[in-house]
């Protein structure tokens, strides 16, 4: 479980979240909604503390199953919250070697073992069924939709617990949406998902608890059935009135 206890954070002198206390719980769907610039991919990049190095800060205590992140260096917070970007990053190597070199990173060099993994990592995100006679080409020739696949099969092969997404599906067509949300369903319950999305009806499909945020403050934090049907807030009525 990760908890947030009065986080405020921005960058240089500005502050662009203020006083956020929530809890993510584990094992769900997180979905965090609300309009451009009000502070979403900021919010995430606090959660894997990537804020300061962008020049950033943040105030407040992120609390990872009892422990203040704060105490772990940022490869193992990193291992432990992965994050998965709006444009799919595949690095220049071949697709197997886009998880390996990973894997080999954190100290697993048994062939069998790497094979194994890869496999297992690719198959979760549903993307080994399409290229498992390709494994040995470059991942630059995926498509849009399968590079992020690719890219959350290789946050998934360091076995993180969080894996943060932001607006993973913007680039993407519908069935590759659909690939990523199936994914992300079949895969809650082993890992906690925390997704930035503007879309609302995606949010509405897949979330089990939404996160509504406003100019920089987070306005909702409430089951998806209650949010939907029972906003409490304006603007988030308003934006529901126009889905
Ligand atoms: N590196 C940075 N330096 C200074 N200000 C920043 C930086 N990154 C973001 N901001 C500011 O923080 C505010 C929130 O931006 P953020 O990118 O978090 O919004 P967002 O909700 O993710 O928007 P979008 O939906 O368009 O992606 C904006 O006013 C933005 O200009
Ligand atoms: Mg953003």
């Amino acid at each position: 479980m990760l908890t947030i206890e009065q986080i405020s954070c921005g960058f240089g002198r500005q502050e662009i979240l203020h006083d956020i206390s929530l809890t993510i719980p584990e094992g769900k769907i997180t979905a965090i909604v609300g309009q451009s610039g009000c502070g979403k991919t900021t919010f995430l990049k606090t959660l894997n503390r990537m804020i300061e190095e962008e020049g950033g800060f943040y105030k407040g205590k992120i609390i990872l199953d009892g422990e203040d992140i704060k105490g772990l260096s940022t490869e193992v917070l990193r291992t432990r919250i992965g994050m998965v970007f709006q444009q799919p990053i595949a690095f220049p190597y071949s697709i197997e070697k886009n998880l390996s070199y990973v894997l080999k990173y954190h100290g697993i060099r048994e062939a069998g073992e790497i094979e194994r993994i890869t496999r297992e990592c690719l198959q979760k995100a549903r993307l080994y069924d399409e290229i498992k006679d390709q494994l040995k080409k470059s991942a630059k020739k995926l498509s849009g939709g399968q590079k992020q696949r690719l890219a959350i099969a290789r946050s998934l092969c360091v076995n993180p617990e969080i894996l943060l997404l932001d607006e993973p599906c913007s680039a993407l067509d519908m069935k590759n949406t659909i690939a990523i949300e199936e994914t992300l369903l079949e895969l809650k319950g082993k890992y906690t998902f925390v997704i930035v999305t503007h879309n609302l009806a995606q949010a509405k499909r897949i979330a089990d608890q939404i996160i509504f945020m406003d100019q920089g403050r987070v306005l909702e934090v409430t089951d998806t059935k209650t949010f939907f049907e029972h906003p409490s807030s304006e603007p988030a009525r308003e934006q529901i009135q126009y889905m």
